[in-house]
C-alpha cells in the first residue's frame, strides 16, 4: 500500500517536473530563432505539415485559424480579414469601421496611418487574434478597379510608405499585419482565371515595389498571394516572383499565405514558395496532399523546413506560443470612433472651392438644402473587406449635429424627381449635394466612372436653380466630374468614410478642420485618359469562348485555368506617369488638393550630400509658410525625373514627401532624403537596379502639375 502511495507520488513528481521544466523554444529570454530551431527538431512530419495549411475540416469561406500543435498545447493562430476595420464573422462585438485606405492614403501623412494601423492593433488584441489580412498595396492601373478603395492610390512611393507605417504600427504590438494581394492583382472580376501579364521592369519599379518597401521598410511578417495569375502562373505557384524574388531576392523572411481560392497544384505551390494554403485552397497542402507529396520525394524536407521556420517565428511574433505577452485591446469604443473621424476629416480632398464658398458659418447660415444619393447613407466597399460596425453617421446626422440652429431640408433622392429637388432648393442659403459612386467591392469592377442614377444631371440642374452649390461626393475612387464640376461653388471628395462620415463631413464644412488631403491618383475628364482604357487594356481578354469566370469553392471541381489575359502595356507609366508622358491634362492632378489657408512653399537647398560609388544621397530642403489666416496643413511633394537616359523614364516621379501642419504667420522647413534608389531604374539588361551617371531633375510642389521649384542635379 505503501509502496504504490510512493510509486504514484514519485510519477507525479515526474509529471510535474517534466511539465515545468520548460523546453528551451518555451524560454522566453531566448532569441526567437534560436526557440524556432528548437521546436522546429521536436516536431514531427505531420505536425510540421499541420501549420501549413487551414482548416479542411468544411469547405467555406469563413475559416480564419490554421495550425496550431497539439502535443505542445501550442493553439491554433487566428487571422481576421482587414484592411479598413477589422472585420469579425463569430464574436457578437462590433469594430470601428475606419475611413477605406484610399482615404488614407489621401491624407499623406505618416501619422495618421500609424493611427490607423493603433486601432487595428487593439480591435485585434481584444479578440486575442494574430494575423489580420492588411494592407492592401495594389495600385490603382485603372480607376474601375472595385478593390481601389481597399488600396492606396496610383503611385508605388506613397503606397509603399503609407503601408509600411500602417504595418509597423499594428506589428509593434504583436499583431501581424499581411500585405495583399501579391502581385499585379489589379482587376477584380474573374480575378481568378485573370493573368496580369508584365515585364519585369513594370513590375520591378511598380507593381512589386509597394511589397518590397512593406518587407524592407514596414517588416510585414505575412504576405498574402493574389488569386490571380501573374505571366501566365499563378502567383500562389510562381517560383520566380514568390520564392526567387520575393524571398531569396528581397529578403522576405515572413509567411505566405494563399489567398482563398489561389492555389491549386500542391507540388507547384510547395516548390512556388506558398507557406500556407488557406481558405477554400486549404486542401492543396491538407487532406494529406503535402504529406503524401514529402513521403514521395516530390518535395524536400528542406522546403518544409523552410516554411515551418517562417510559420514558427509568425507563432513567436504573435504570441500565439507565448500566450498573455501581448497588451489588451479594446474594439468599439469612443476613443477609436474619436480617431475613425479625424482620419476621415485628414482624407477628405476639396477640389473646388471658388468665392470661398466654404467653410459655412454654422452661427450665420438660416438654410440649408441637403439632398443627393447618398444624403442619408454611409455608403462602404463590399465584400471582405466589410465592417460590422455599431455607429454609421450619415451626412444628413452629422450636419444636424453641427448646425444647430440651421434650418435643415431633407430633399430624399429620387431620379425621377430632378426638378421638383432643384425647385424646392430655392430660398435656401446653402444647396448640398452628397453625390455616390457606384458599389464597389470584391469580385466587381465598375462599369465606369459616371454617377448613378443621373445624379450627374441632377447636380447640373441644382447648380442652374441655385447660385450656391457645394457637392460632397462618396465614392470608392474617381468619379466622372467633368460633365457637371463648372456648376457648384465647391466640390469635396470624401470616399468611403467610414463609421463617422457624416461628422467628419461637417467638421470640414464648418472649417472645425482644414481641409489638407491631397489626391493619391490622378482624377481624369474621361476614362480614355487612363493608360489601359487608352491601350484598349481593359477589361481583361477572354482566351477561349467563355471561360470560366470564377473558381469554384469544392476541391474536386477545382481546376487551374488560365482563361483571361490583362496585359501591362502601359509598362511602367501608370496614372500620373502616363498623363504626363501623353501630356493629357487631368481634371485633377495627382497630389492635388486645396486648404481654407494659402501655403508658400521656398527652395531651402537641394545637396547632393554623397555621391560615392553609386549610392547617391541627396538633401532636399524647403521652407514652407502659412500665409493665411487658419491653421492647416500642406505636403511638400519631391519628384525626380532623368531626362536622358537609356530607358523611357517618367518625366517625374515621386520620391519623398512630408506633411507640414501650421498656425497662420508659421514657417517650418522641412527635408527630405533621397537615395540611390530615388534616382534608379530596373534595368532588364542588368537585371537590377540602376543609376545612369548624369544629370537629374529635382522638382519640389504641391502637386504633380504645381511645381514650386526645381534643380538639376549632375550625379556622377
Ligand atoms: C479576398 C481576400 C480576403 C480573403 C478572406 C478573399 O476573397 O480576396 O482579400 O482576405 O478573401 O476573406
Amino acid at each position: 500500500m505503501l509502496k504504490s502511495y510512493i510509486i504514484t507520488y514519485l510519477m507525479l513528481l515526474a509529471s510535474f517536473c517534466a511539465f515545468s521544466q520548460p523546453y528551451k523554444f518555451q524560454d522566453r529570454s531566448l532569441d526567437i530563432e534560436e526557440r524556432v530551431e528548437d521546436l522546429l527538431a521536436r516536431l514531427t512530419l505531420e505536425e510540421k505539415v499541420r501549420l501549413l495549411h487551414g482548416n479542411v475540416t468544411t469547405v467555406t469561406a469563413d475559416r480564419f485559424e490554421s495550425g496550431g500543435v497539439e502535443r505542445f498545447g501550442i493553439k491554433q493562430i487566428e487571422m481576421l480579414d482587414g484592411p479598413v476595420g477589422v472585420r469579425d464573422f463569430d464574436q457578437d462585438q462590433k469594430t470601428t469601421a475606419l475611413p477605406s485606405t484610399l482615404s488614407l492614403s489621401c491624407t499623406w501623412d505618416v501619422d495618421a496611418a500609424t493611427k490607423y494601423g493603433e486601432v487595428l492593433a487593439s480591435e485585434m488584441l481584444f479578440f486575442d487574434k494574430h494575423v489580420i489580412f492588411g494592407p492592401g498595396v495594389n495600385l490603382m492601373k485603372s480607376p474601375l478597379c472595385g478593390r481601389n478603395f481597399e488600396y492606396m492610390g496610383e503611385d508605388p512611393f506613397l503606397t509603399g510608405t503609407m503601408a509600411s507605417y500602417y504595418i509597423r504600427a499594428i506589428q509593434k504590438y504583436g499583431v501581424a499585419a499581411c500585405s495583399k494581394h501579391f502581385v499585379a492583382n489589379d482587376i477584380d472580376r474573374w480575378r481568378h482565371f485573370t493573368s496580369s501579364n508584365l515585364d519585369e521592369r513594370t513590375l520591378r519599379e511598380m507593381h512589386m515595389l509597394p511589397f518590397e518597401m512593406t518587407v524592407k521598410d514596414g517588416g510585414v511578417w505575412m504576405i498574402m498571394t493574389g488569386n490571380n495569375l501573374v505571366n501566365g502562373v499563378h502567383a500562389a505557384e510562381n517560383k520566380r516572383i514568390l520564392q526567387e524574388i520575393l524571398k531569396d531576392e528581397i529578403g522576405f523572411d515572413g509567411v505566405a499565405i494563399t489567398d482563398w481560392r489561389g492555389a491549386y497544384n500542391t507540388v507547384n505551390a510547395a516548390l512556388g514558395g506558398t507557406d500556407i494554403t488557406s481558405g477554400f485552397c486549404a486542401y492543396v497542402f491538407g487532406d494529406g496532399n503535402l504529406l503524401r507529396a514529402v513521403q514521395n520525394g516530390e518535395v524536400p524536407m528542406t522546403v518544409i523546413d523552410d516554411k515551418v521556420r517562417r510559420v514558427l517565428r509568425l507563432y513567436f511574433r504573435t504570441g500565439v506560443i507565448d500566450e498573455g505577452s501581448r497588451p489588451k485591446g479594446e474594439a468599439n469604443t469612443p476613443k477609436h470612433h474619436a480617431i475613425a473621424r479625424s482620419l476621415a476629416a485628414e482624407g477628405m480632398v476639396l477640389l473646388k472651392n471658388e468665392k470661398k464658398a466654404l467653410p459655412l458659418n454654422a452661427q450665420k447660415l438660416k438654410s440649408i438644402f441637403v439632398t443627393g444619393m447618398a444624403a442619408d447613407a454611409a455608403p462602404a466597399g463590399t465584400g471582405s473587406s466589410k465592417v460590422d460596425s455599431e455607429i454609421s453617421i450619415t451626412p444628413l446626422q452629422g450636419l444636424k449635429a453641427a448646425f444647430k440652429t440651421t434650418r435643415i431640408t431633407h430633399f430624399p433622392y429620387d431620379k425621377d424627381k430632378i426638378d421638383e429637388m432643384a425647385a424646392a432648393a430655392k430660398g435656401h442659403d446653402v444647396a448640398l449635394f452628397v453625390a455616390s459612386g457606384a458599389r464597389s467591392g470584391e469580385s466587381m469592377d465598375l462599369q465606369s466612372l459616371d454617377l448613378p442614377e443621373n445624379q450627374a444631371e441632377a447636380i447640373r440642374k441644382l447648380s442652374a436653380a441655385h447660385k450656391k452649390v457645394i457637392v460632397i461626393t462618396l465614392s470608392a475612387g474617381p468619379l466622372e466630374m467633368q460633365e457637371w464640376i463648372d456648376g457648384p461653388e465647391a466640390v469635396m471628395a470624401c470616399w468611403f468614410a467610414g463609421q463617422a462620415t457624416g461628422e467628419a463631413i461637417a467638421d470640414v464644412l464648418t472649417g472645425a478642420v482644414t481641409p489638407g488631403g491631397k489626391l493619391s491618383f490622378t482624377i481624369g475628364k474621361k476614362l480614355e485618359d487612363y493608360a489601359p482604357h487608352a491601350l484598349g487594356e481593359w477589361p481583361q481578354k477572354p482566351l477561349t469562348d467563355n471561360p470560366p469566370r470564377n473558381a469554384p469553392a469544392n476541391p474536386q471541381e477545382r481546376v487551374s485555368i488560365h482563361g483571361y489575359d490583362l496585359n501591362y502595356s502601359e509598362g511602367v507609366f501608370v496614372g500620373y506617369r502616363w498623363f504626363d508622358k501623353k501630356a493629357i491634362e487631368p481634371l485633377f492632378p495627382f497630389g492635388y488638393g486645396l486648404s481654407y489657408t494659402a501655403f508658400k512653399i521656398e527652395n531651402a537647398g537641394v545637396d547632393i550630400a554623397s555621391d560615392k560609388a553609386g549610392q547617391p544621397e541627396v538633401v532636399v530642403k524647403a521652407k514652407v509658410t502659412n500665409k493665411g489666416k487658419k491653421a492647416g496643413s500642406e505636403v511638400v511633394q519631391v519628384y525626380v525625373g532623368d531626362p536622358q537616359s537609356s530607358v523611357e523614364r517618367p518625366k517625374r516621379e515621386l520620391k519623398g514627401f512630408a506633411k507640414v501642419h501650421l498656425n497662420p504667420g508659421e514657417t517650418k522647413e522641412v527635408s527630405i532624403k533621397l537615395d540611390k534608389r530615388s534616382f534608379s531604374f530596373w534595368s532588364i539588361e542588368k537585371n537590377d537596379w540602376e543609376v545612369e551617371p548624369g544629370d537629374f531633375v529635382v522638382e519640389v510642389g504641391n502637386s504633380s502639375r504645381n511645381i514650386v521649384f526645381s534643380e538639376t542635379l549632375t550625379l556622377k
